[in-house]
């Protein structure tokens, strides 16, 4: 089955890759992915120096999905621009994720990874778990002002990842600013923000930064997931590439995203649960099912949800 896909003007052998955040922030982490059947390396998003991120316990996965509160540990943009040479030896493109505390910071990370070239960028815009820090997604007016400046300085094809939108409203206001703000793709959903997971037994949150509240992800997430990429699929008229993220855990889940509207597809914490064999196993499962419909090509499914 033909799985390979064009996006944003890339290439990509695989319609699969990680998600960022999930398995990438080490050289021998994106190295694994390199060497593994992904259709890309995604970056852990990085900011201009060396982060070591929230204290422990900070990701818990469960049968439902899992939560974290990370907090951006990243190795630092120039170490990431360092790295870049030798992570193009596995023949597949390079997305680097961007992110910052301020401003200055998107600009400095991004102005670092730029000058070594990724295939793409994609700037988060949805980081939910910085104490003190709202997700600049549920801003309009300060995604706008931020990616006025990044444009300036992101020389590569630019696109966004965003925080998952629960009105209408807010996708059609973000369209709205996305579109001027001329971005190559749109990459849905990051975690759903700030939820709380108990342990009944010991009477507490199963992670220790910001009270236990942190990012939802996996299968819980899916028809969040699923929404938003088809509401962004439809408001931009099935012309904007979208990256589908959120609760893929089996073939089922990739197809479901593609006739949403997804073009590529993330996988986050199932990559984290089963490791990079993930990928293999997606695939199969993803080609039988294509298979079985009568398709040739992942990308024969694209947006053909059907509406009752
Ligand atoms: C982190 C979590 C996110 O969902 C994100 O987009 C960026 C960073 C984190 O906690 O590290």
């Amino acid at each position: 089955m033909d799985l390979s896909v064009e996006f944003a003007g890339v290439r990509l052998a695989s319609c699969l890759m990680n998600a960022a955040g999930a398995l990438c922030v080490t050289r021998d982490e994106l190295e694994a992915l390199g060497r593994a059947r992904s259709g890309a390396i995604v970056t852990k998003s990085m900011t201009p120096a060396l982060r070591r991120g929230n204290p422990d316990p900070r990701y818990h996965s469960f049968p439902g999905g899992s939560i974290n509160s990370m907090g951006l540990p990243n190795l630092g943009a120039p170490a990431y621009a360092a790295l870049l040479p030798d992570l193009r030896r596995f023949g597949k493109p390079v997305i680097a994720s961007v992110a910052g505390l301020s401003t200055a910071e998107f600009l400095e990370a991004a102005r670092a990874i730029t000058a070594v070239r990724p295939d793409l960028v994609e700037v988060n815009l949805s980081c939910p778990n910085i104490p003190g820090k709202p997700q600049i997604g549920y801003d309009v007016q300060a995604s706008r002002a931020l990616l006025r400046q990044l444009r300036e300085v992101v020389t590569v094809p630019m696109g966004v990842k965003l925080p998952p939108y629960f009105d209408p409203v807010h996708q059609d206001a973000t369209a709205a600013m996305l579109r001027e703000a001329g971005v190559a793709f749109v990459s849905v959903i990051n975690s759903v923000g700030n939820g709380l997971v108990v342990d009944p037994e010991r009477e507490c949150a199963v992670i220790k930064p910001k009270g236990g509240f942190g990012g939802l992800g996996g299968a819980m997430i899916k028809p969040v997931a699923l929404a938003n990429v088809r509401a962004f699929w439809k408001l931009f008229g099935g012309r904007m590439p979208i990256l589908g993220t959120g609760g893929v855990v089996s073939g089922a889940d990739v197809f479901e995203h593609g006739l949403c509207g997804a073009s590529a597809v993330q996988v986050g914490t199932a990559l984290m649960d089963e490791g990079v064999g993930v990928f293999e196993r997606l695939e199969r499962e993803l080609g039988e099912i294509l298979a079985r419909k009568g398709y040739r090509s992942f990308e024969d499914c694209r947006g053909k949800l059907r509406e009752l």
